[in-house]
């Protein structure tokens, strides 16, 4: 009988993922045992790990030998152990496709790999379950793949559904899902829309992501949500106001737009300079309305809320309605600036009032402020 078991290893030290998402949480890395008359193991953990995997690796398989390494993705939070692997296990067959292949020589030079490529849609047989993978280039590199186990109809999904947070940390899927997903995936939502057209026909009662829990039961909410995160449409129906203060004068103004928001709509006041990056990009894409709130600073805007546009406009920023509040003491631009950031952009309606604070709030500014929150409110 297949059986599948996590010989991943969880990081409780580390400060930035990827170099730069905090994970107050953690984060893990798995790793699969899939034993059945052959014994298939699905990628390796991040190289400060070696150790604590290998033992798990030798814990799970017992006494039996493990035919097939499959490296699904090159990224080294996943491959750094390959090497270290082909070493202790000679005569295991590294299965990968050729754009894996290709990486494999670049990240461990001069070292041969006993390997065997596979094709899109290529099945391997272990006994009574069968392993089939599955092409999802830039999902979100472009080697990447992802695996179907037949036997218990389990998607190996990559880094694909995954979260930030050791899988044993007490917190919701959500949050940290979306944070992760639009942070490292969001650029790429055509081909995570063409990976969920690929997988559709496959009935998946299990998904066995690289990073967080496994997911089991109805998945159709975490499924849909993909649907909506890589389709770039808004998750919810309501106002992100994101701002920047330094003295508190653009804050009057978000707070009184707040005011009158109150009991109306869902909303949301983020200041950017005091909130995780990530998490404030991830709101971007969840809410419908977004308001930009921030200072002209050194003939341009405040630094953070510059970083905040970029990012998502890297991310492919689309579909949302849009307003601006600007302060500015003696060539205020700051509304300008923010518009002409986001101009490149598909489907974004500009609320046509904006909000143009010189230095403190007037008796025209809370005018403005009324027409903003009206235009917010409106379908
Ligand atoms: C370092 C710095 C640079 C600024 N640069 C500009 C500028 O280029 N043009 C302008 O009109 N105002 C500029 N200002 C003025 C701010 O936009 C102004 O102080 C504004 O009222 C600040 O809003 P706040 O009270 O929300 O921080 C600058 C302010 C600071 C502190």
């Amino acid at each position: 009988m297949s059986r599948i078991i996590n010989v991943g290893v969880s990081d409780t030290k580390i400060d930035l993922f990827e170099g730069q998402y905090s994970v107050p949480n953690g984060m893990t890395y798995n790793s699969y045992l899939v034993t059945d008359d052959k014994t298939a193991l699905i990628d390796t953990v991040d190289g400060n790990f070696k150790k604590e995997w290998l033992a798990n690796v030798n814990a799970a398989r017992g006494n039996k030998a493990i035919d097939y390494l499959i490296v699904q993705h090159m990224e080294p939070d996943h491959s750094a152990c390959i090497k270290l692997f082909a070493e202790t296990f000679p005569s295991t067959v590294i299965v990968a496709n050729s754009k894996t292949i290709q990486m494999m020589k670049q990240y461990f030079r001069g070292f041969e790999f006993n390997t065997k490529e596979v094709k899109d849609g290529e099945e391997l047989c272990l006994g009574e379950t069968t392993l089939k993978f599955f092409f999802t280039p830039m999902v979100h590199w472009p080697e990447v793949m992802m695996t179907y186990e037949t036997a218990t109809k389990s998607l190996f999904s990559a880094d694909a559904f995954g979260k930030f947070g050791t899988s044993d940390c007490d917190e919701p899927w959500l949050d940290e899902a979306r944070r992760y997903y639009i942070g490292i995936v969001g650029k790429y939502g055509a081909q995570v829309q063409a990976a969920l057209k690929k997988l559709s026909a496959l009935e998946i009662k299990n998904v066995y992501s690289l990073h967080g829990p496994a997911l089991t039961g109805d998945l159709s909410e975490i499924l849909n949500k993909y649907n909506v995160w890589s389709s770039y449409l808004p998750e919810t129906d309501g106002v992100l106001i994101a701002y920047t203060s330094i003295y508190g004068n653009t804050l009057d103004a978000v707070l009184e737009l707040a005011k009158r928001l109150k009991g109306k709509t869902d909303f949301k006041v983020v200041d950017v300079a005091r909130t995780d990056w990530a998490e404030t990009v991830a709101d971007c894409f969840k809410y419908s309305k977004i308001v930009f709130a921030t200072t002209t600073y050194n003939g341009t805007i405040f630094p953070c809320m510059n970083s905040l546009i970029n990012a998502i406009v890297e991310r492919n920023f689309q579909n949302r309605t849009v307003g601006f509040i600007e302060n500015g003491s003696w060539a205020p631009m700051a509304a300008k600036v923010m518009k002409d950031k986001l101009s490149s952009q598909k489907n974004l309606t500009f609320i046509e009032q904006e909000v143009k604070i010189v230095s403190s709030l007037s008796e025209e500014n809370l005018s403005q402020i009324d027409v903003l929150a009206q235009s917010l409110l409106s379908k």
